[in-house]
């Protein structure tokens, strides 16, 4: 089974975004999944309850209730029956400050709600360039699962920084050696994710480590997606 799995981030108004979902492609063979703004996720959850397609958001917070003005929680999640939350996303960390600490805390707690959970690693530019890309995801792995006994939830998103929204996507093969170190430290569904478009899906997706993509900018095009979603279906 392939997963593959759009992060909407914060774009599309709600009829964009309403449009955009229930032109999506099912699959019965592969996990399709889809990140819509969180003000959009119960409503698109509800459009397509009868389409083999699952739903997440983007973020949680590591509190359950209380004064967290902005924030949304792990049980909040889930009272909408939704199935997937995304946690360290790289623009997360850049832009709101997550910490590996902070990722932890936030994996531990929507695991402990039955969420499944993508954690996102990769390393920046100039990580990759001093060579340090695989000391620096390794780090990021232990530290998210630090704690963790039970990871039948838990996913993880390999998305080198340099790759995302830049129109460069890893090289397939650079990738899948990531990928295999990744699983070495910990056996788990491992995506890719970073300009992944209709043209690049199908040799990414050969890779035999590679066992979905994470799909920011393509996956706002329905074309593009759907295009995506009948690749996997040849895996
Ligand atoms: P991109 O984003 O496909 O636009 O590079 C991927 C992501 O950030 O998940």
């Amino acid at each position: 089974m392939k997963v593959i799995a759009g992060n909407w981030k914060m774009n599309l108004t709600l009829n964009e975004a309403i449009d955009l979902a229930i032109s999506i492609k099912t699959s019965n063979k592969n996990e399709i999944i889809l990140f819509p703004p969180s003000i959009y996720a119960l409503k698109i959850k509800e459009l397509l309850k009868d389409k083999n397609i699952k739903i997440g958001v983007q973020n949680v917070f590591y509190e359950e209730f209380g004064a967290f003005t902005g924030e949304i929680s792990a049980p909040m999640v889930k009272s909408c029956n939704l199935d997937y939350v995304l946690i360290g996303h790289s623009e997360r960390r850049k832009f709101f400050y997550e910490t590996d600490e902070v990722i932890n805390k936030k994996i531990k707690k929507a695991l402990s709600f039955n969420l499944n959970v993508i954690l996102c690693v990769g390393e920046t530019l100039s990580e990759r360039e001093s060579k340090k890309h695989f000391e620096v995801v390794k780090r990021q792995v232990l530290s998210a699962i630090e704690g963790i006994d039970n990871f039948k939830n838990l996913k993880i998103a390999y998305e080198p920084v340099w790759a995302i929204g830049t129109g460069v996507n890893a090289k397939p093969e650079d990738a899948n050696e990531m990928h295999h170190f990744i699983k070495e430290i910990i056996n788990l569904y491992v995506l890719y994710g970073g300009s992944v478009n209709e043209n690049n899906a199908y040799s990414l997706l050969s890779q035999h480590y590679i066992d979905g993509l994470l799909i920011g900018n393509s996956s706002l095009k329905k074309e593009a997606f759907n295009k995506i979603i009948d690749i996997a279906e040849l895996f």
